[in-house]
């Protein structure tokens, strides 16, 4: 394995994908001091991450959270391209935030595995799909490992850093640190288990408020009103859904199923009924709720 691959070898990061996720997560690494550039497939895209990029962390500098000279220079500090590999060949670290579709993520790491230097980990955001499935579409296995960020990932406090049983010890230290120099709080897992942990957690909510809705027992709005009230959860199930997207959720359910070949795994059938009905939440203007604009 290179010498490089440490922390402070890593100085210029490319993130993958310019979605919800990779938009903030950009933003992140900027904010910290790292150039970024940020890929996707479609100018429009990128253009509107751009925009999200500006919206948010200009407000930063509004309630004085950051000085104006940090925000400029962290804008500065990011590109925007549709050519991933032409932007990998000189960054020391790849986040992937694409869509969670495993044939799309194997041909990326493959590609990128030839494009980026030797030094530099790839790193995939995917909740789904663990990165043992993306390992062997690489010549680096060691240097792979999930780097998985919460929605949203700009507030959000925890990136869970999931090792494949090939990821070097110091892939995952440069990685949980690196997480920590961008102001998160890395939660290590030592093996590859479907959801990792928050998600596992939160699933087992999830499944439960979706038992119960269908059941007829409280209606959706009311069952999002006893996880804040009683709970104290920021947000219920359903507006959680929301803001992570019905899209997200499907897929990610639909990739653990392809994983485990357990119909429970599947996704449950309202979230299939609003998939298909093009309902994905706040991205859309409706999801189990309706959102003004
Ligand atoms: N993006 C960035 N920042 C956001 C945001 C967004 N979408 N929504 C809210 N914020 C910021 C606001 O700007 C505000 O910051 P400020 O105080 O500096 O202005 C702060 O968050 C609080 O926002 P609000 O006052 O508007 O609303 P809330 O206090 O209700 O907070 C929330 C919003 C942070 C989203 C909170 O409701 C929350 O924590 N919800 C739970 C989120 C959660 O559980 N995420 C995990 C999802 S699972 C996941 O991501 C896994 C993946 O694999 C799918």
């Amino acid at each position: 394995m290179s010498e490089q691959n440490t922390i402070d070898s890593i100085h210029h990061v490319l993130v993958v994908g310019s979605g919800a996720m990779g938009t903030q997560i950009g933003a992140l690494f900027a904010l910290a001091g790292y150039d970024v550039t940020t890929s996707d497939l479609e100018t429009n895209a990128l253009n509107r991450s751009r925009d999200e990029v500006r919206r948010r962390i200009e407000r930063l500098a509004e309630k004085g959270i950051r000085s104006r000279n940090e925000v400029d220079a962290a804008l500065a500090r990011m590109a925007y391209t549709t050519d991933s590999m032409e932007a990998a060949r000189n960054v020391d670290f790849v986040l992937e935030a694409a869509v969670e579709r495993l044939e799309i993520k194997r041909q990326l790491f493959a590609d990128l595995d030839k494009a980026a230097p030797e030094h530099a980990i790839l790193a995939t955001n995917s909740s789904a799909i663990p990165s043992s499935l993306l390992m062997d579409a690489t010549g680096r296995p060691d240097r792979v490992c999930n780097m998985h960020f919460f929605n949203p990932a700009l507030v959000m406090q925890c990136v869970e850093v999931v090792r494949n049983p090939l990821t070097s010890d110091k892939t995952v230290e440069t990685t949980a640190e690196l997480a920590r120099r961008i102001g998160k709080q890395p939660v290590r897992l030592n093996k590859e288990v479907p959801g990792f942990v928050a998600n596992r957690l939160l699933g087992a909510l999830r499944d439960e408020a979706l038992r119960l809705e269908e059941a007829g027992v409280a209606s959706f709005e009311d069952i999002d009103v006893a996880a804040r009230t009683a709970l104290g959860h920021p947000m219920g199930p359903f507006e959680l859904m929301d803001l992570v997207g019905i899209d997200v959720s499907y897929l990610i359910r639909m990739a653990e199923h392809g994983q485990t070949g357990d119909p429970g795994d599947l996704p449950h059938p309202s979230i299939e009924k609003l998939y298909a009905q093009g309902r994905y939440g706040r991205k859309t203007g409706r999801g189990w709720y309706e959102y003004a604009g």
